[in-house]
């Protein structure tokens, strides 16, 4: 069997240096906002290229964090519009509304799974304060193009990078630099990820970040003198110092995962498949790598016959779930053809060449 993903086995590699990391933050009598959350904030912060990093507890509250941020500042009011794809990972939404903003949903490129950029000007409207932007799937949205609709409509341009570790769009411009503030989860799955709940925001807005450090600590700027309405959502001193650790690996990582993506590209030769386009840039860091396919429950049993795993990133649209009732009258017929077709294939450091042909072959081989 070839699995979608063994954490275990992903961290393997740094057995030996997390348990002395976590020796020393026993030793060390500070086990949250400690000496290993600043050296993360300064290391994060130094990769992205960018003025700060204030961690948090995870990427949902990073998002969540960003809006409240600005609305404490006066940026955003309760009901001011977001625009986010119709098909993004049901956090980003949950954060708009856990801010007390209202999501507008806007259509993906069925060919990129992102945000398309010549969609959103038909969802502008007076209220539109904000472009929140998921680089779904490790792949860089349309950032330039978007980039200029925000700054031609005075909107404030987020991005979710929970999935785009490290995705450059040049040497200077990288996930986590290419907007106003940006929101980051480790996750353990994810290209960075910590063994249990971590995220962060980055940013070169020293009003917002210093706003946002507050406001993680329940809006302290002083110990037990809370100046605004915050929250608990602090990075912990084991998860920090495992991300430590790990950052230096990421771009050696992303380097095998986009490897992996380069053999899947060329070598998947069969119809039934629809292969995501990848240009051989340093704009996909191929967190997942996600084909389409029309009988999706045929192929995937198929697959669990074959012996190889795989996952589906996601079954069902977030206008159509359960949890978003406000949304189900809308209809996005990409989301819902996406959402239909989509299944990951293992995509990750420690697959094998030959585990990897292993897959190709079986893929080649589907009727
Ligand atoms: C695109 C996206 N946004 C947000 C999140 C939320 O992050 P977390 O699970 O750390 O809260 C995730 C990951 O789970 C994600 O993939």
């Amino acid at each position: 069997m070839i699995p979608f993903l063994n954490l275990r086995q992903l961290n393997s590699k740094y057995d030996t240096a997390f348990k002395n990391a976590y020796r020393d933050v026993l030793d060390s009598g500070y086990y949250i906002l400690g000496e290993q959350v600043s050296l993360f904030e300064y290391n994060y912060a130094s990769y992205c290229q960018v003025e700060h990093c204030i961690g948090t507890g995870n990427g949902l509250d990073a998002l969540t964090l960003i809006l409240k941020g600005y609305m404490s500042l006066g940026k955003l009011s309760k009901g001011d519009e977001v625009i986010v794809a119709s098909n993004t990972y049901i956090a980003t939404i949950l954060a708009v509304k856990l801010a007390g903003l209202t999501p507008i949903l806007v259509e993906p490129d069925i060919n990129t799974f992102n945000l398309d950029s010549r969609l959103i000007k038909n969802s502008l409207t007076p209220n539109t304060k904000v472009v929140l932007m998921t680089h779904l799937y490790g792949q860089l949205c349309d950032v330039n193009a978007i980039r200029s609709i925000c700054d031609n409509h005075q909107l404030i341009l987020i991005d979710d990078c929970a999935q785009s570790h490290g995705a450059r769009l040049n040497s200077k411009l990288i996930s986590g630099n290419l907007c106003d503030a940006s929101a980051h989860s480790f996750y353990p799955t994810k290209n960075l990820g910590a063994l249990g709940d971590a995220g962060a925001v980055t940013t070169n807005d020293n009003t917002l970040a210093e706003r946002i450090k507050s406001l993680r600590n329940y809006g302290f700027n002083e110990r037990y003198v809370a100046d605004y309405e915050g929250v608990n959502s602090r990075l912990d001193d084991v998860q920090a110092s495992t991300l430590n650790i790990k950052l230096k690996f990421l771009d050696e990582d992303n380097a095998s995962r986009q490897h992996i993506a380069k053999r899947y590209v060329t070598e998947i030769q069969n119809e039934a498949i629809i292969l995501p386009l990848y240009d051989n840039s340093q704009c996909h860091v191929f967190h997942l790598f996600v084909v389409r396919v029309a009988n999706r429950t045929a192929f995937s049993t198929y697959l669990k016959n074959n012996a190889i795993g795989y996952n589906i990133h996601y079954p069902v649209a977030p206008h159509k779930q359960q949890a978003l009732q406000e949304l189900s009258k809308l209809s996005f017929p990409i989301s819902e053809k996406i959402h239909d077709e989509v299944i990951s294939l293992p995509c990750h450091p420690m697959l094998t060449d030959t585990e990897v042909s292993t897959i190709i072959n079986v893929v080649n081989a589907y009727k």
